[in-house]
């Protein structure tokens, strides 16, 4: 699976708003997120140092062994967890969700975090509506995805329908949350993130990382090897270009600017 590159300021943001969201805490406890523990692990921290000894329910929705694995593996490296008791479901979105509907009483949550996962999910709005549904009184989701203003959006918008496409993701930005959520009427909070990619090594013939990136940026496995020539041409000449991307200090850096939207419950 593809992953984003993690920016350190993206970080400090999630575990600002952290604390926003944990304000009320000290009286329901619960969380519920899709990960593999990472950026977890540092919002619990944040969470037990505002209220020590507050008792916390963390549930994690990952379809993935592996992220699952690596999650369980930092929780067995960490200290001070005690008062945070885990449980991991091996699912999907939707899984958990028709899990929950068999259900009579549905759980309340405090806290849902998205944090760059809604591209893998089938029907975004569904989920959306069932996820709100199970907000508590004053509870949050943060969803964390590329913004509608980066150069995402202009490659999905130009080269989208020339890339071959898979159905495990989906071109989906920011800009198509909100107006999902208006129609939902569902209220939220927007915050974009101004973040830059290091693309400069897509330029360098047979370098390792440079490939990489281009599959990264194509959602295609050895893009390079096997697209059109002209489509890569095409697609080199406008990674370049001010709207995708600013040189700066012999770097191409690449429009990766993210979207923060606050859900209110
Ligand atoms: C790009 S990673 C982000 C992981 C994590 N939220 C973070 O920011 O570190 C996307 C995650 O979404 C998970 N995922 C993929 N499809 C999913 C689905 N249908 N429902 C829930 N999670 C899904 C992946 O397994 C992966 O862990």
């Amino acid at each position: 699976m593809l992953d984003f590159p993690r920016d350190s300021k993206v970080v400090e943001i999630v575990l600002f708003y952290s604390i926003l969201f944990f304000s009320f805490w000290a009286k329901v406890n619960c969380s519920i997120c899709f990960s593999s523990g990472e950026i977890d692990l540092q919002i619990l921290s944040k969470v037990q140092a505002q209220y020590p000894g507050v008792h916390i329910i963390n549930e994690v929705v990952e379809p993935s062994a592996e992220q699952i694995t690596k999650y369980k593996e930092l929780v067995a490296k960490t200290s001070n967890l005690e008062n945070i008791k885990f449980a991991w479901h091996k699912e999907t979105s939707s899984e958990y969700q028709n899990r929950m509907m068999e259900k009579k009483e549905l759980q309340r949550w405090d806290f849902i975090h998205m944090i760059q996962m809604l591209y893998y999910v089938k029907d975004i709005p569904a989920t959306l509506k069932f996820f709100h549904s199970l907000l508590a009184t004053n509870a949050k989701i943060l969803i964390i995805i590329v913004s509608g203003a980066s150069s995402w959006q202009k490659l999905w918008e130009k080269y989208g329908s020339r890339l071959p496409r898979n159905d495990l993701c989906q071109y989906v930005t920011s800009s198509d949350l909100t107006q999902m959520l208006d129609k939902l009427g569902i209220k939220y909070e927007y915050y974009d993130l101004l973040s830059t990619m290091d693309i400069s090594d897509c330029f360098i013939d047979g370098n390792e990382n440079g490939d990489l990136l281009w599959d990264f940026l194509t959602e295609t496995c050895n893009f390079n090897t096997t697209a059109p020539p002209d489509l890569k041409a095409e697609i080199m000449k406008d990674l370049q270009k001010p709207e995708f991307s600013i040189k700066k200090e012999g770097k191409v850096l690449f429009n990766n600017s993210l979207s923060f939207i606050v859900v209110e419950a």
